[in-house]
């Protein structure tokens, strides 16, 4: 029969692509919110190929459930921190997911929560909403903040990255519009350094300097730093009580990677005790259950989205069409837009 494939969410405009296809058998998740661990454990069974996302953890369990006729596995993520690699090529099934597609979307946001984080826009957002316009808003220097411009313009002022991929690059392209100069980055200790890419980027950017520097270095001269690595056991809380201590007093931290690479605890204590200025994050450990009590969101100084920096129309749409290629590609053995592993 026609191979069977399991698709965890609504893929809402993007659907008709495949259910105009006549050579599958599609199996929705019927509701609008995560599907159900049991449903997809039970739907799963002859399926040749799963659409899934972040929340859906891809393991044994769902290996097991499957059973042999399961070729690929297609996340709707640039991330892939929730599907077990090793235990995919073991097993010969391939694995898709969306990196470019969603590249600038993600720098945009990046930008907005550092602007935001520098501002005190959580506090002021927040008091305008609650009915509370402040009768002292015009008071000097309430609700000042440092300002990016200059900031980054100023010769002994810099802005860095923990991770220097497509979204770091592409983030640093909008900074220089704001007057950039310097740029540091650092990368993963298996990425090799990249002279030429990086001469050819200050070139292109008109940059006094371009550097790969280690995480003293990085953590010591930013003054806006964005976080936007991978993450994984090899980045688990690279900002740690120890970085954030070496962080400059007026500094802003933006993460929109995973929540897994900041210390949440520590940068709690990093923005009570002004160790930095304040915090933009897209992403912070253990969400989606994060409630009013949290640390970080009863601090004035965070700034926080619910991990939506890939949310435009454009992009999810674009991610929603790669995952489909991606699966059709796995499910009928040909070429995939975007598969993890030949890279
Ligand atoms: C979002 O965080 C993604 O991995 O696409
Ligand atoms: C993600 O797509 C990155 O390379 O930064």
């Amino acid at each position: 029969g026609r191979p069977k494939v399991v698709i965890c969410r609504d893929l809402g405009p993007a659907m008709p692509l495949l259910m105009e296809r006549t050579d599958i058998e599609v199996v929705l998740w019927p509701e609008d919110r995560g599907c159900d661990r049991a449903w997809l454990l039970k739907n799963i069974k002859g399926a040749a190929g799963a659409l899934v996302l972040l929340p859906d953890p891809i393991n044994e369990e769902v290996l097991q459930a499957a059973g042999p006729d399961l070729r690929v596995i297609s996340t709707m993520s640039v991330g892939y921190e929730h599907i077990d690699l090793p235990l995919m090529a073991q097993r010969n099934i391939r694995v898709g997911y969306t990196p470019d597609v969603l590249t600038e979307a993600v720098a945009d946001l990046c930008v907005m929560l550092a602007l935001m984080a520098s501002r005190n826009d959580g506090v002021a957002y927040t008091l305008v909403k609650e009915g509370n316009w402040p009768k002292y808003a015009w008071s000097p220097f309430t609700f000042c903040g440092p300002q990016i411009s200059t900031m980054v313009s100023s010769p002994t002022r810099t802005v860095g990255f923990l991770g220097f991929g497509r979204i770091a690059q592409s983030t640093l392209t909008r900074l220089v519009a704001f007057g950039v100069t310097h740029c540091i980055y650092s990368g993963s200790a298996t990425s090799a350094p990249n002279p030429a890419r990086d001469a050819a980027l200050q070139a292109k950017h008109k940059l006094a300097a371009l550097e790969r520097v280690d995480l003293d270095r990085l953590a010591g001269e930013s003054d806006v730093l964005f976080v936007l690595t991978p993450g994984g056991k090899d980045t688990y809380h690279l900002v740690d009580a120890a970085f954030l201590q070496k962080m400059k007093p007026m500094s802003v931290l933006v993460n929109a990677s995973r929540g897994t690479v900041v210390d949440s605890d520590a940068l709690a204590t990093a923005l009570r005790e002004k160790w930095i200025w304040g915090a933009g994050l897209d992403v912070v450990e253990g969400e989606p259950k994060i409630n009013g009590d949290h640390p970080l969101v009863r601090e004035p100084k965070c700034v926080m989205v619910p991990h939506i920096a890939s949310a435009t129309f454009e992009t999810r749409m674009a991610m929603a069409t790669r995952a489909i290629e991606n699966l059709l590609g796995g499910v009928f053995g040909t070429e995939m837009p975007a598969e993890l592993g030949d890279r």
